[in-house]
């Protein structure tokens, strides 16, 4: 018979376990499939320039991911349009962020849409994890 405190212990290492490594585990899943569509080797420092790169849009104004998810990732951004509070994207602080991959390619396809007015290519996207991972 296990005593209750170390039940307690077991229970939240298990928790805190699953958690890291589904968090690792969905970043190394997409870029594999990125690889397998051509992409890679991916580098942290590609993923950075891209993450913090202006770009001009349709309204003459610089846009950048930071613009909603602000310049320090492991603090709370806010949209830039509509003031939603957005969690932080730093897997370090926060470990709800890049845990799905369905949410993940949801919001590439529409930030790098509103971000740079394109979607972003597998090198690219795979990039960018690299350096989220980072954070
Ligand atoms: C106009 C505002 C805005 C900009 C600019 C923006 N994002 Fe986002 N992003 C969001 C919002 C809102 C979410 C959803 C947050 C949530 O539901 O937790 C999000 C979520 C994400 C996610 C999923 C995070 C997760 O935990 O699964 C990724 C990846 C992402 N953004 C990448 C980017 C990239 C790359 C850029 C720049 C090319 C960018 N974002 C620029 C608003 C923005």
């Amino acid at each position: 018979m296990i005593k209750k405190p170390m039940k307690i212990t077991c229970l939240l290492l298990i928790l805190l376990g699953t958690a890291t490594v589904t968090q690792a585990d969905t970043i190394a899943d997409l870029q594999a499939k990125y690889t397998g569509e051509g992409a890679g080797p991916f580098t942290t420092e590609s993923g950075r320039v891209l993450w913090q790169s202006e770009q001009q849009n349709s309204d003459g104004k610089p846009r950048s991911c930071g613009a909603c998810h602000g310049s320090d990732l492991r603090l709370t951004g806010k949209h830039v349009v509509t003031g939603k509070i957005i969690e932080p994207m730093a897997p370090s602080a926060n470990r709800q962020s890049l845990t799905e991959a369905g949410k993940i390619e949801k919001w590439f396809k529409r930030n790098c849409k509103w971000t740079l007015g394109r979607e972003c290519s597998p090198q690219e996207k795979g990039d960018i994890l690299s350096y989220l991972a980072t954070q």
